[in-house]
């Protein structure tokens, strides 16, 4: 497996561009499914994720067409969807394939996905998720962890899902998109409170509307979804990453350089910024796609609550604790959208942080957002650093060695068997 060797210190100075967001890329391209007609999707980030997206609609029997793998531009058409289902070998590598669960409901009527399971930050639960199709008339069924979806024909109209008020017990990003696809070809209106607001989400809305669906409500909680009959093909350019252009933020901010982020959406990113202001970054917003940030003569401690859109998104979180042990003072983080996700922490104590946790704490870090974080720990770092099993950053950073590579960072891959 790769590794990632960082020599710190260096200050990061130059442009650095943001690839397309990786959790607005899976919802969308899943959304293709709705559909027989031709899909175009531009500005997919070139991770792993997105080729294993691929990989399972093309399972699924969905024609996907792209000029190379990983792409930045899939064309998908799925005419017929012959294996409604994703499997266990699929869905463990990637949990966000529970997004085709939705618009296969939604255009077959049955599927066949396993369950996700536990992941090193949390249980993770897709109940929600079930208990919305289930009141939207799915018979659904859990056996040899898989969930068994179907709905039965109801006469004339097919087996359709059909609308329905739902509201959500706890606000969840890929339950709002999953219930957003199936009630788009439901019977009838569902109404969705305490839907996500995150701009993943409103890009979807933004997607399914030109693909025909009637959606209102995008940015609120409260979302109403017309049911259509069929929805049509449509091309899509995903919105930038805002947990890409957050962590060269904070890589900015903490390594005292001068850093200009492009192709960003400096609207999705008002609680980072701020935050990262509060802690002494300079941050300026250079025009409706830049930011530029400039570190601190002196970072200073501010406490952070992770919280869902437009809190302080959890996937910051890690980047977010190297920066406060840079800062002067304490800083107190507390996470509330997952319930184990301190495992960077541990691996910032290693590398000489005084971190202190209350709660959990798990020996394997196998989230990407934490591996984002021990490269920026890296950074500053005095000395070397050997980052191992960089599997995880793979998946959600497209090109990360070579972007703060071209800033200044003295950053290597090193190729497994090197
Ligand atoms: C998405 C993001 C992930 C981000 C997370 C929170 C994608 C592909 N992934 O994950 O990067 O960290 O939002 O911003 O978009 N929950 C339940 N029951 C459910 C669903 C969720 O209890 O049926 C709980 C979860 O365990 C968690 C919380 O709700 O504690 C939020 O999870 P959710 O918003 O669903 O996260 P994901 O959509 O999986």
């Amino acid at each position: 497996m790769d590794k990632f060797l960082i020599k710190g210190g260096k200050e990061l100075r130059g442009t650095v561009a943001v690839s397309g967001a990786k959790n607005s890329a899976l919802p969308v391209m899943a959304a293709a499914l709705l559909t027989a007609d031709k899909v175009v999707v531009r500005n997919v980030p070139k991770v792993r994720d997105l080729v294993t997206m691929s990989k399972l609609l093309a399972f699924m029997d969905a024609k996907v067409t792209a000029n190379a793998i990983p792409a930045s531009d899939y064309e998908i058409q799925a005419p017929r969807l012959n294996h409604a289902e994703a499997s266990y070998e699929l869905v463990k590598t990637m949990r966000a394939s529970i997004l085709t669960l939705g618009p296969l409901m939604a255009r077959v009527g049955a599927a066949r996905v396993s369950l996700p399971g536990g992941c090193a930050i949390g249980a993770r639960p897709v109940d929600l998720h079930l208990k919305a199709l289930e009141q939207m008339g799915a018979e659904i069924a859990t056996s040899h962890g898989y969930i068994e979806a179907k709905v039965h024909g109801n006469g004339s109209r097919g087996r359709r899902l059909r609308g329905a008020h739902i509201v959500f017990e706890k606000i969840t990003v890929t339950g709002t998109e999953n219930i957003l696809m199936a009630a788009a070809l439901a019977d009838g209106e569902t109404v969705l409170e305490n839907a996500a607001r995150e701009p993943e989400v409103t890009d979807l809305i933004v997607m399914l509307r030109k693909m025909g669906a009637e959606i209102c409500g995008d940015g609120t909680s409260t979302l109403r979804i017309h049911g259509v009959k069929e929805l049509h093909g449509t091309e899509h350019t995903v919105i930038p990453d805002r947990i890409e252009a957050g962590t060269f933020l904070v890589a900015g901010a903490i390594t005292g350089g001068d850093l200009t982020i492009t192709n960003c959406e400096p609207k999705h990113l008002g609680a980072v910024i701020a935050k990262l202001q509060q802690a002494g970054a300079r941050i300026d917003i250079v025009d409706a796609t830049t930011i530029r940030v400039r570190g601190a003569e002196k970072l200073v401690a501010a406490d952070v609550t992770t919280e869902e859109y437009p809190g302080f998104a959890t996937d910051m979180q890690a980047q977010y604790m190297v920066l406060a042990t840079q800062a002067e003072g304490t800083s107190l983080i507390t996470e509330t959208i997952f319930e184990n996700r301190f495992m960077h922490a541990s691996e910032m104590m290693r590398m000489g942080a005084n971190i202190s946790i209350e709660g959990h704490t798990a020996t394997v870090p196998s989230d990407l957002r934490a591996s984002a974080g021990l490269v920026l720990a890296g950074l500053v770092a005095t000395g070397e650093t050997l980052i191992d099993r960089v599997y995880h950053i793979d998946r959600g950073y497209e090109g990360i060695v070579e972007k703060l590579k071209a800033v200044g960072a003295d950053i290597e891959r090193v190729h497994a068997g090197t």
